[in-house]
């Protein structure tokens, strides 16, 4: 049989035509993106459904394949590369980061063990170092890229899982464990805590209060009434930027409380966390350290594209015994902190270099631009507050506390159903005009609107536009009824 391996060896310049191909396309679809509309899924499933096909047996030319794509394929979707996306939380995507993956996938080095790859383990590890040194954590701790925040927030509860039987806190037997978490954590921590073997009877979501921060009093009695039950309380999970509103609990508050009740606290700041560069949110978040471990999204709050999430430990040996394991077919690892074997203190052996795209644009560029990037978020999103409050009929149900906020049309008279159909037309006009794209919320029991502004693509033009979509289209809602 002829073989056709070769077209798997593209010679030099296949290979500088396909990236050239690529490049024209992505930089036009990146030029054009303030031009795009901030959604558009009109005739999406019907396209999606176009696509399904099987297995491929011949080959097609890459050029019509690209004009699929980005003719056709991307701009059916939610734009959450776009300025105008400020639905959920906001993602990145910049450039910089897709040159140093092209790096990573090409050269396709493997950086589970030391061993295989020294100088590139090294550049995770400072990755990882720099995200400590982000959340305030000291030189004994060190973390895990991982490809987001609810990986993140699993590896967590397992690693606390695993620290707190060593500890004598949790029977190995752990069915009688107990996590505690508020009513506004993310549905990955609940998620996280079943794939780890807690049951959901074991998972508390203790209510929050006004600023949507969980409440220690009740946290406390829980704990308490939860032991006399003969319970194992081992975890706190905190928020520190909760994906509804933005809002950071006490930490130094639930840091005490674990401290003096044996419980492991961890810090769910995969959207809040990068806020602790800036000098409002680094006030806000000066007890971020104090928890033992912390999810930190890059994906999130430093513009890197998803797939990047990461998982800190403030004692890096709590993450190796949770994850530790040995084999006959791999090289012996060293047990020293300096040579990083990443796949001793990771559920993953194999994976992408997902450092990379976190190094090459702090290595390029510093800090700096991303700090001022999140300053602005945090002023446009007190800015979107205050404008919010001057458009008649609205309410503002929640003020930044980082940079996302909740609002709706208020309520007046009407029956709690009413309230609500009358906020979803809201959100629907709002959407349709195609400047930016906002996703609801449910908080104490109302459908809102909520602003999430995180994208280093926002600038208050945008914004501006955006609350004159709002302000048209709470006129015309209020004129139906
Ligand atoms: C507070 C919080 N925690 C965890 C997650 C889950 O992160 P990911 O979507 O990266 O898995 C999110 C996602 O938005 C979040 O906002």
């Amino acid at each position: 049989m002829k073989r056709r391996t070769h077209v798997l060896e593209p010679t030099g310049d296949e290979m500088r035509r396909m990236i050239a191909a690529a490049t024209e396309r992505i930089v036009a679809h990146i030029e054009s993106l303030p031009a795009q509309r901030a959604s558009d899924l009109e005739g999406a499933d019907a396209l999606a459904r176009s696509v399904a096909e099987p297995l491929p047996r011949e080959g097609a030319p890459l050029e019509p394949l690209l004009d699929r794509l980005f003719g056709e394929l991307v701009p059916k979707s939610l734009n959450t590369a776009g300025p105008g996306y400020f639905a959920y939380i906001p993602g990145g995507g910049i450039f910089h980061a897709a040159v140093a993956d092209l790096i990573a996938d090409t050269v396709n080095r493997y950086i589970g063990i030391w061993a295989a790859a020294p100088g590139l383990v090294q550049i995770e590890s400072d990755a990882v170092r720099w995200l400590c040194e982000i959340v305030g954590y000291g030189a004994d701790a060190f973390g895990i890229m991982t490809s987001g925040g609810s990986i993140a927030n699993l590896t967590a509860v397992i690693t606390a899982r695993e620290d707190r039987i060593r500890a004598g806190i949790l029977p190995r037997r752990f069915f009688d464990g107990v996590v505690y978490t508020s009513d506004q954590a993310h549905h990955s921590v609940a998620k996280a805590a079943a794939l780890a073997g807690v049951p959901a009877s074991g998972v508390r979501a203790i209510e929050s209060d006004g600023a949507q921060r969980v409440r220690l009093d009740v946290l406390e009695r829980r704990i308490a009434e939860d032991r006399a039950a003969g319970l194992a309380p081992f975890l706190i999970v905190a928020n520190a930027g909760t994906t509804n509103t933005g809002a950071v609990d006490d930490l130094a508050a639930l840091a005490a409380i674990a401290a003096r009740e044996s419980l492991w606290l961890h810090a769910d700041a995969a959207y809040g966390g990068f806020f602790a560069l800036t000098e409002e949110g680094g006030r806000l978040l000066a007890g971020l350290p104090l928890a033992d471990s912390i999810t930190l999204d890059p994906h999130k709050g430093l513009c890197l594209p998803y797939g990047t999430g990461c998982l800190l430990v403030k004692h890096r040996d709590t993450l190796r015994r949770a994850h530790h394991a040995d084999a006959a077919y791999l090289p012996a690892m060293a047990e020293g902190d300096e040579q990083i074997n990443f796949s001793e203190i990771s559920p993953e052996l194999t994976r992408a270099f997902r450092g990379l795209r976190v190094w090459l644009p702090l290595k390029l560029h510093g800090i700096g631009p991303f700090c001022d990037h999140l300053e602005e978020k945090l002023a446009l999103a007190r800015l979107a507050a205050a404008e919010l409050r001057a458009i008649p009929g609205v309410e503002v149900v929640a003020d930044p506390q980082l940079s996302i906020l909740a609002f709706c049309l208020a309520a007046g008279g009407r029956a709690p159903e009413d309230a609500d159909r009358l906020n979803r037309r809201f959100l629907e006009r709002i959407n349709a005009r195609g400047r930016v794209y906002l996703s609801p919320t449910i908080l104490s029991d109302r459908f809102v609107l909520r602003i999430a502004l995180l994208s280093f693509r926002t600038h208050e033009e945008r914004l501006r536009q955006g609350l004159e979509d709002i302000r048209a289209a709470a006129a015309e809602t209020l004129a139906d009824e």
